[in-house]
């Protein structure tokens, strides 16, 4: 229970980080390029800070198995995975955004850029999503540090 509070952190950076991304893109439609750098910029460091919280929570916390009813654990974990296959296809192609951008590639930045933010716009509600069905409706289950799984105790 203690620490609750990490995936409500978390799940609040990837929110904060679709924001500054939305502002972002809002942003350089309107032809304001360094206040589009800058928010995207500010949109990468919450994305980064989330993954860094969320790593170390599955590492040294562990993950929390669905607590919900038996019928809806299908659902979810399907849910679940669709999630994290936007937020890992989010994150690769981030890289491949930010690279094109410093090294002044822009038409392959906007190309690439645009289905980063869409794919990230989605990770952040589907994130929320599962971060309701996970500590808010049910009671959350079982949560297993991977780091005791690696040192076997
Ligand atoms: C991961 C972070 C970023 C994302 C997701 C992103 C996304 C985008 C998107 C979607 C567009 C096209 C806008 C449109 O016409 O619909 C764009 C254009 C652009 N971005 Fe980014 N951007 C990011 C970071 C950056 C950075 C760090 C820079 C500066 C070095 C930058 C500079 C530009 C420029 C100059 C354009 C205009 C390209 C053109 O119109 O030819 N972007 N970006």
């Amino acid at each position: 229970m203690r620490m609750q509070i990490l995936p409500t952190v978390s799940t609040l950076f990837i929110v904060i980080s679709a924001i500054f991304v939305a502002f972002g893109w809002y942003h350089i439609v309107k032809g304001h390029r360094e206040t589009h750098q800058k928010l995207m910029l500010w949109g990468a460091g919450f994305a980064l800070a989330f993954f860094l919280v969320y790593a170390s929570r599955t590492i040294f916390v562990g993950n929390t198995s669905f607590g919900g009813p038996e019928e809806l654990k299908l659902p979810y974990h399907l849910f679940l995975f669709f999630h994290i296959t936007l937020a890992t296809i989010a994150a690769v192609f981030g890289i491949v955004t930010l690279l094109h951008a410093f090294n002044k590639r822009f038409a392959k930045h906007k190309k690439i850029g645009r289905i980063t933010a869409v794919v990230w716009l989605l990770t952040a509600p589907t994130g929320v999503v599962v971060y309701v069905l996970l500590y808010l409706m049910y009671p959350g289950g079982e949560t297993k540090p991977m780091i005791n799984a690696i040192l076997g105790i």
